[in-house]
């Protein structure tokens, strides 16, 4: 038996390396790539499907997470953009239908791996700042994932960072999460990295990541899809099915 997955945004940059993944494992059949034009709740009721893959954008993830969760399929949802109010919302309808799912910001392994160093030393220094750098496709700054890096630094941290700047042009100092200050670079020619630095007594320690190409989502979507329907509630976070 194989797992049932839809791609929705199939047409997109990361949907056209989800629907190679899915397509080259004899785990899954993929029973449709769907798009804008496509009714999303048609195709999971026409379909079966068990598990709804979103890669669309910032604008449609909120929409489509409560259509794939309404037509009892597993939600992965890899768009970025959905708030933490839409979060809880999400997870609080899933709990109500006992229904897995996944929220991902970031399916690179490396990408996980770079926030869970990033809490730990969160607790050895008292100042950190987060440059994450993308595409200039992007829609959404900051990143889901520098958004969460800073949540972790937060939740971590034993003393408060200081803010004592001032700023000549509103803006220079980059966004500030409770104390953390997140830069969001976007250029052409990138694709997804992100460095966390934290400032100590005489030294820094830059915790660093590069997707030098969308493959590098992959193994952690290809994770996901297969894990997902032993969840019986909706995570956020890679880190979940990790270990
Ligand atoms: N979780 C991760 O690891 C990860 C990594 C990279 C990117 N992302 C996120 O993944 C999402 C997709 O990124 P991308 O670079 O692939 O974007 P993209 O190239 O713009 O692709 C998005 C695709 O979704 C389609 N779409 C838009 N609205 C839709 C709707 N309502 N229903 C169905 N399809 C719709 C678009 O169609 P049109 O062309 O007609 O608009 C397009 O084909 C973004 O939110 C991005 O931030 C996540």
């Amino acid at each position: 038996m194989t797992i049932k997955v839809i791609i929705n945004g199939a047409a997109g940059r990361m949907g056209q390396e989800a629907v190679k993944a899915v397509s080259e494992d004899k785990q899954f059949t993929l029973v449709a790539a769907t798009g804008r034009q496509d009714d999303l709740a048609a195709k999971i009721k026409e379909t079966h499907a068990e598990v709804v893959v979103d890669l669309t954008n910032a604008h449609s993830v909120y929409t489509n997470s409560k259509i794939i969760i309404e037509n009892n399929a597993h939600p992965v949802i890899g768009s970025t953009g959905l708030t933490p109010a839409q979060i809880s919302e999400l997870q609080a309808i899933c709990a109500q239908k006992k229904l897995g799912g996944i929220i991902v910001p970031n399916f690179s392994i490396g990408a996980v791996l770079m926030m869970r160093y990033a809490k730990d030393a969160a607790k050895y220094f008292n100042h950190a700042e987060i440059i994450e750098m993308h595409h200039d496709g992007k829609l959404d700054a900051p990143s889901g994932t520098a958004l969460k890096t800073a949540q972790l630094i937060e939740e971590n941290k034993k003393n408060a960072f200081q803010q004592t700047e001032k700023e000549l042009l509103p803006g220079s100092r980059g966004a500030v999460y409770e104390t953390t200050h997140i830069h969001a670079v976007r250029l052409p020619g990138l694709v997804a990295h992100q460095m966390v630095i934290f400032g100590g007594h005489f030294e820094t320690l830059t915790i660093k990541h590069d997707s030098i190409h969308r493959a590098a989502f992959m193994p952690g979507l290809v994770l996901a899809c297969k894990k997902v329907n032993a969840l019986s509630t909706l995570f956020y976070g890679l880190e979940h099915l990790l270990d």
